[in-house]
C-alpha cells in the first residue's frame, strides 16, 4: 500500500469526523435470503469454492521453521501442509495411499516422518512414501508412485495459500488482485502464529462473513463494545477485484493524531486504523495495531444453515514482545474476540438464519451505506456464473 494510498483513506476518514463520511453504494439492493438456504446452491459452492478456487490458509509463520507441518481438514479434504528441510512449503491430500486413512491428526507440530496410524505406511515432509510397514508380506508396490497426493500450494507475501484438487500452479498475485501492495506493507513475514480457534454456528458461511460487511450496525449492536473504539458509520470503500477492502478508523487514535501532529502524511496509519480485507472466497482478515487475523469461513457438513470459522491471529513483533514479557496467554485474547463476534455478531446473524429458515420473507436489503456486502454477494455470484445483484430503480 503505497503512502499516497494511506493518506487518501486517512483523508476520506478524517473529514468523515466531520462530515458523516462518504456513502459509496448506488442504490438499495434486494438480496434473496434462498442463498443462506439452498442446498443446492451449497452443494456447488462447495465445489467451486472449497475444491477448485485457491484459498488462503493462513501466513507463513503457520509453519514457522523447516520441518514442521499443519494439517488442517476445515475444506473437507483433509490438507497436509508441510515446510520441508529446505524451507519449502508443500501441501498434500492428507490421505493414506494404502486404504484411505487420514495419515497426521489434525493440528500442528514438528516432525519430518509421518506413519499412518492404520497400518504406520510412513511419508516425509515431502510426501514421499518411505516405508511400507512389513513389507515382504503385503506384497511389492512401487513407492516411489504412492507418496501422498500433491496439491498445488504457494507462499507469497508471508501467506500461505493451496488449492484443494491437484492441477495448475497458483498465482498468488493475480488471485489477490491488486491487493500485494498491501499484503507487503503489512510485513506478514514479520508476524508470528499466536493462537486458533474454531467457532461454529447456525449461520450460513456467507452470512458469517457479511458479519463482517458495514459498521453501520457499530453503534446499535456493539454500542457497549467495538463502538468504544472503532468509529461507527464511517468507512473506506475499494474493490480488489473479487477481494474488498474497507478501512475504519480507531476513534481515539484519531483525536490524539490529529492534536499529536499538523500533518496527516505523518500519522501512524496502522496505529489510527483497523482494516478489513474480504479475501475470495471465504476468508475475512484484518489487520489493527495489536494483530493479523485470519477467519476461514466454511460450510459445516451439508446443512447449508451452519458453519464453522476457523480463525487464527499473528502477533506483529512489539506485541509478541509484549506477551512474552508478561504473563498473558495468546488465547486470552479470545476472550473479548467472542464476546463480540459470538455473543453478539454470530447471535444476531443466527436469528437472521432462523427467518431465513422460516421463509417469511423472501428478500433482505443492503444499503446505500453497506456496499461490502453487495461486494461480497456479487463476488459469490461470479464465481459460480449466477446473475448479479444490482440497486432496485429508485
Ligand atoms: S491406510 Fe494408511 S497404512 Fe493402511
Ligand atoms: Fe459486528
Amino acid at each position: 500500500m503505497r503512502s499516497e494510498e494511506r493518506l487518501r483513506m486517512l483523508g476520506i476518514l478524517k473529514n468523515g469526523f466531520a462530515n458523516g463520511g462518504p456513502i459509496h453504494g448506488d442504490g438499495v439492493v434486494r438480496s434473496p435470503l434462498a442463498d443462506f438456504t439452498c442446498r443446492r446452491l451449497a452443494a456447488d459452492e462447495k465445489r467451486v469454492f472449497f475444491r477448485e478456487t485457491p484459498l488462503l490458509m493462513g501466513l507463513s509463520s503457520d509453519l514457522p521453521a523447516p520441518g514442521t507441518y499443519w494439517a488442517d481438514s476445515e475444506t473437507g479434504l483433509p490438507i497436509l501442509m508441510t515446510r520441508d528441510g529446505d524451507g519449502e512449503f508443500h501441501a498434500f491430500a492428507n490421505t493414506c495411499r494404502h486404504r484411505g486413512a487420514q495419515v497426521v491428526p489434525d493440528g500442528r507440530g514438528v516432525g519430518e516422518r509421518f506413519a499412518c496410524p492404520f497400518h504406520a505406511w510412513t511419508y516425509n515432509g515431502r510426501g514421499n512414501l518411505v516405508a511400507v510397514y512389513r513389507e515382504s508380506r503385503f506384497g511389492a508396490v512401487d513407492k516411489n508412485a504412492l507418496g501422498l497426493i500433491e496439491l498445488p500450494a504457494a507462499e507469497r507475501h508471508g501467506m500461505l495459500w493451496v488449492r484443494p484438487t491437484p492441477g495448475a500452479a497458483i498465482d498468488v498475485d493475480a488471485a489477490l488482485g491488486g491487493l500485494s501492495d498491501d499484503m507487503r506493507h503489512w510485513k506478514l513475514p514479520q508476524h508470528s502464529y499466536a493462537a486458533s480457534q474454531v467457532l461454529r454456528a447456525n449461520v450460513n458461511w456467507k452470512l458469517a462473513i457479511d458479519t463482517f460487511g458495514e459498521n453501520y450496525h457499530f453503534d446499535v449492536l456493539h454500542r457497549e463494545s467495538l463502538a468504544q473504539e472503532i468509529r461507527g458509520n464511517l468507512q473506506t470503500h475499494d474493490v480488489f477485484g473479487l477481494n474488498y477492502r474497507m478501512v475504519f478508523a480507531q476513534a481515539r487514535r484519531f483525536e490524539e493524531f490529529d492534536k499529536a501532529f499538523t500533518e496527516l502524511r505523518e500519522w501512524p496509519f496502522r496505529l489510527a486504523t483497523l482494516s478489513v480485507y474480504f479475501i475470495f472466497p471465504n476468508t475475512i482478515f484484518l489487520v489493527d495495531p495489536y494483530a493479523v487475523d485470519v477467519l476461514r469461513m466454511f460450510p459445516d457438513g451439508d446443512d447449508p444453515s451452519r458453519s464453522r470459522t476457523a480463525h487464527s491471529f499473528y502477533a506483529p513483533p512489539e506485541v509478541k514482545a509484549f506477551y512474552e514479557e508478561s504473563e498473558h496467554e495468546y488465547a486470552e485474547r479470545f476472550v473479548g474476540f467472542n464476546h463480540v463476534i459470538l455473543n453478539e455478531d454470530y447471535a444476531i446473524a443466527e436469528s437472521t438464519q432462523r427467518s431465513a429458515n422460516a421463509g417469511i420473507q423472501s428478500h433482505v436489503l443492503f444499503g446505500r451505506n453497506e456496499p461490502a456486502l453487495l461486494h461480497y454477494h456479487n463476488a459469490h455470484r461470479r464465481g459460480l456464473g449466477r446473475p448479479l445483484l444490482a440497486p432496485e430503480e429508485a
